[in-house]
């Protein structure tokens, strides 16, 4: 299975802190935002990996990330996407990597305290279709939520005033190559974008769709509030001499934000 990072976007909603550079250039704890998807998916035994990003900042992931080196990897795959045209635009661009191979995708502001190698290898052995990973949430009207029948997944709502589950659909997302058909038919949204909803909607209407309960936390970093908690939750798992920071208001505030 193909991996793929996507790390485009405008980052609007951390705005100044992406006035000048890209949102996953962003320190979480002691490193960038982008460190932690690729480490999920090294983590998840795949060592083929394309990054996708944008915008004025493309030539520092080149410079930040090398070769892949410093995550064991061989190499290292980028390509560019021209405007911000959503996250299923972004993932089309990644059909001639992905070839007729399963592709694992993740949104490069997306971190999972826990390995998702499990159902990585489950997906392998399935070998078709589609999976998503969720989460239960406080508040899924931030998210893209499922309505869940037993082990069937009838719809997801995409950012729902009513929400019919507690469960937000996470960043990670494995699809066989069919997904680039169902990227071609996609209109935009009203927002303008190729909804990487639309595209597991598709494969519901397919009945080609399984899900996974992430284990351990997850946490986006795309606005102040979750760039801050994302943070803490980093923060917690590293033991640190520093004397400026209390490494029991960390764990303290961690396991606060754990249960939210
Ligand atoms: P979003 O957080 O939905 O969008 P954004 O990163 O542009 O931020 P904002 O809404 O604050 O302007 O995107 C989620 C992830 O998807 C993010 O990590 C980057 C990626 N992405 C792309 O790669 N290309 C795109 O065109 C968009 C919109 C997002």
């Amino acid at each position: 299975m193909k991996g793929i990072v996507l790390a485009g976007g405008l980052g609007t909603r951390l705005f100044p802190l992406t006035k000048v550079t890209n949102k996953h250039l962003l320190p979480v704890y002691n490193r960038p935002m982008i460190y932690y998807p690729i480490q999920t998916l090294v983590d998840a035994g795949i060592s083929e990996i394309l990054v996708v990003t944008g915008g004025n900042n493309a030539g520092d992931f080149l410079r930040l990330l090398g070769n892949g080196k410093q995550f064991g990897l061989k190499h290292l795959d980028y390509t560019y996407q021209e405007g911000e045209d959503g996250i299923a635009a972004a993932l089309a661009l990644a059909e001639y990597f992905v070839d007729n191979d399963l592709v694992c995708v993740i949104l490069g502001d997306n971190l999972y305290e826990k390995s998702v190698r499990e159902s990585a290898e489950d997906f392998i052995k399935r070998g078709h279709g589609a999976k998503i990973h969720l989460k239960k949430v406080e508040n899924p009207q931030r998210f893209g939520v499922p309505i869940i029948s037993g082990e069937r997944i009838m719809k997801i709502e995409e950012k729902p005033k009513a929400p019919k589950s507690d469960y937000a659909v996470t960043g990670l997302y494995m699809y066989d190559h069919t997904v680039f058909d169902i990227v071609g038919t996609l209109k935009p949204s009203g927002r303008g974008e190729l909804e990487i909803t639309d595209v597991n909607n598709a494969y519901i209407d397919r009945n080609d769709i399984t899900y996974g309960i992430v284990d351990g936390w997850w946490s986006d970093a795309g606005t102040f509030d979750s760039l801050l908690r994302t943070n803490i939750l980093v923060a917690s798992q590293f033991e640190s001499n520093s004397q400026e920071i209390s490494q029991d208001a960390i764990r303290a505030s961690a396991s606060m934000l754990r249960q939210q």
